[in-house]
């Protein structure tokens, strides 16, 4: 593995019976690097996050995440990497701080530390007085909150979220990525974040790869603070994403 590289893919391919999803794929993620995947409906997102996380076989090629094969060694990964996804999976038979301590449980941690750090990550992810409640007594917005928290609880290296700020409505999403943004920072993540939308990228990734069918990397982009600030830049880089996604201009909201 390439120094400093946490992700790498190395010229991956994945078929389905007769159908290639995944076509000689390179990339890496370097760490402490946020990586966008972007990517129109069938392009391929989820199968390569599959690839990365270790619950699916490439065809061919070579991964290396944290030193090992994710198929082969699986369970050298957990503890690991987190992962949180567009509907936020919660237990609704259990409280938000319940969710949240989850993982910890089972990676052994004693109740008692489990349940203060559960609580420390709900107050950090910015949600407060409702530990004791249930999903179903949550926003939606608070449920992808208490999603994060249980993902970033067990103090991962590497934390994946497939399109978990994609069903918010905008103002939500927006503050969520930010304060998803600014802990992810703090605490030294690497994060491969995957989305269709051009604006989650944009306003959160050091760099971002768009794919199209079957996962090919139509074109890759690195994106700065001082990039950030530029809003001509920011919208000629908006154009071309949505151009390589295939889209046209107009239709992009
Ligand atoms: N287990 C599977 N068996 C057969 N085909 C699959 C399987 N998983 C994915 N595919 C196919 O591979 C292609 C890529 O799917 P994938 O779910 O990776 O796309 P995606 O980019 O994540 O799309 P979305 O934005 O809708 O989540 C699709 O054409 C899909 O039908
Ligand atoms: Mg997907």
């Amino acid at each position: 593995m390439t120094q400093g590289n946490l992700i790498e893919v190395r010229e991956v391919s994945k078929t389905f019976g007769s159908y290639l999803a995944v076509d000689m794929l390179s990339m890496h993620v370097r760490r402490g690097e946020i990586v966008a995947l972007l990517g129109q409906t069938g392009a391929g997102k989820t199968t390569v996050l599959n690839l990365i996380m270790g619950t699916t076989a490439p065809s061919s090629g070579k991964i290396t995440v944290a030193g090992v094969d994710p198929y082969a060694s699986f369970k050298k990964l957990k503890g690991l990497l987190s992962v949180s996804f567009q509907t936020d999976r919660l237990l609704p038979w259990r409280t938000a701080v319940e969710n949240v301590e989850l993982g910890l449980l089972i990676l052994g941690k004693p109740k008692a530390q489990a349940r203060a750090s559960a609580k420390e990550w709900l107050a950090r992810v910015r949600l407060v007085g409702v530990d004791d409640k249930y999903v179903h007594e949550l926003s939606g917005g608070m449920r992808q909150r208490v999603s994060l928290a249980r993902a970033l609880a067990i103090n991962p290296q590497l934390i994946f979220l497939d399109e978990s700020f994609s069903q918010l409505d905008h103002v939500t999403s927006r503050a969520l990525r930010s304060d998803f943004l600014q802990i992810a920072k703090e605490f030294d993540k690497t994060c491969l974040l995957i989305t269709h939308r051009i604006d989650d990228a944009l306003e959160m990734a050091d760099r971002a790869l768009v794919l199209s069918p079957p996962a090919k990397i139509a074109l890759e982009v690195s994106i700065d603070d001082k990039a950030r600030e530029d809003p001509n830049r920011m919208a000629t880089l908006h154009a071309q994403i949505a151009a390589a996604m295939g889209e046209e201009p107009a239709t992009e909201h």
